[in-house]
């Protein structure tokens, strides 16, 4: 590979540790503070034309998929745009009725899976406007959407995506900022998301101090077969993240849950060899998450839990709590996502896994 490893051990690792310069160069350039939202030259629509949107279609693949869910309780809650999250390979076969002022966004770190070009392709034949969030300049998706916004993550050599995860939900967030400013979110709300996002750098690069306590959580785990990673509203497409990022390079069985609907099946599965790994940062779902985690103690689990909250009661019920730096609800997903990024990696690790290489998977799937 080209591209130099910088003293790490693998890609993935240096990737995880780029995610603060990564999301300081998806955000360069794209504050508009003057007016209090963000800028985006090349989505080839006119502000007239984006704000007369009446639905978003999010769509991609792997962890893009995850993104995307994220990007709809951002666009949701913030700019109130009516926002669905396909699968492009089941989109593709579909024939969803929309409305002409659909638009379809992309989002592929690569620009080239197959499903997702030609999920877009099929749109763009229907007519709506595609455009495309990626990460690859000049790649097959970028070329053939009607506009687009690049990440800037710089290249990603891992095949579990770590970087151009996070780079894809700062770049909705910004573009959130960007469609509720054209519609209902005020001046002085525009203005304190964008101090919000500018802080979202720094808090990472905090939430990366926890490597040294996460290898030895992966080392007391690295032997479980199942794992639960449970998360809600905004954490719950961290908690399929974790738990992909946890399949993809240890091959450990995973499931991602929003955490209150653990009790309609995956309880189950809680005994005192499947580890759960409870996403609960403070805010709106805190006692709701807090109460879903009593649930599993009280079956014998033992708790991971990801906190930026001082709470005995979870210090009292939980084996391991590594602390993340509190950042409002929007964008929690960015910060408690790496702490599950370094979980994965080590527990690969202290199973004699390939990390950047896994069975199985490519970095790119260009096949159908
Ligand atoms: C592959 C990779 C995943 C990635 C997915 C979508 O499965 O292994 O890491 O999330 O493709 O890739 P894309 O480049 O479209 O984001």
């Amino acid at each position: 590979d080209q591209v130099s490893l910088e003293g790490y051990d693998h890609y993935m690792l240096k990737e995880i540790f780029e995610q603060p310069e990564a999301l300081k160069n998806a955000i360069r350039g794209r504050l508009d503070e003057e007016n209090a939202t963000a800028i985006f030259g090349g989505l080839n629509l006119t502000p007239q034309q984006l704000r007369s949107v009446n639905r978003i279609i999010l769509t991609g693949c792997g962890t893009s998929w995850h993104s995307a869910l994220v990007g709809e309780y951002l666009l949701e809650e913030f700019a109130r745009i009516p926002v669905e999250v396909e699968y492009a390979s089941e989109l593709r076969y579909r024939n969803p009725p929309l409305e002409s002022d659909t638009i379809v966004f992309g989002i592929t770190q690569s620009g080239e899976t197959a499903d997702t070009l030609a999920a877009l392709r099929e749109m763009k034949r229907k007519g709506h406007r595609t455009l495309a969030l990626c990460n690859v300049v000049g790649s097959s998706i970028a070329q053939n959407a009607d506009g687009g916004v690049y990440l800037h993550a710089g290249p990603e050599i891992g095949v579990a995506s770590t970087k151009a995860y996070t780079s894809q939900c700062i770049v909705l967030a910004l573009l959130t900022l960007y469609f509720g400013r054209l519609r209902h979110l005020s001046f002085e709300a525009g203005k304190q998301m964008i101090e919000e996002i500018k802080r979202v750098p720094a808090a990472v690069q905090e939430a990366l101090s926890c490597d040294q306590q996460v290898r030895e959580v992966a080392a007391k785990y690295q032997s479980a077969t199942n794992f639960l990673y449970l998360g809600r509203q905004y954490n719950f497409p961290t908690a399929l993240e974790g738990a992909l990022k946890l399949k993809e390079i240890s091959y450990i069985h995973a499931e991602g849950y929003p955490a209150a609907e653990m009790k309609h099946g995956p309880i189950a599965l809680v005994d005192e060899q499947t580890p759960s790994v409870f996403i609960i940062p403070r805010g709106t779902v805190y006692d709701k998450v807090m109460s879903n985690m009593e649930e599993v103690h009280a079956r014998g689990g033992p708790i991971i839990a990801i906190t930026s909250h001082d709470d005995n009661r979870i210090t009292e019920i939980a084996e391991d709590v590594i602390r993340i730096p509190e950042v409002p609800e929007f964008l929690q997903p960015i910060v408690s996502v790496v702490p599950l990024q370094l979980l994965s990696y080590h527990i690969a690790l202290a199973r004699g896994c390939d990390v950047d290489k896994p069975r199985n998977l490519a970095k790119s799937v260009t096949v159908e």
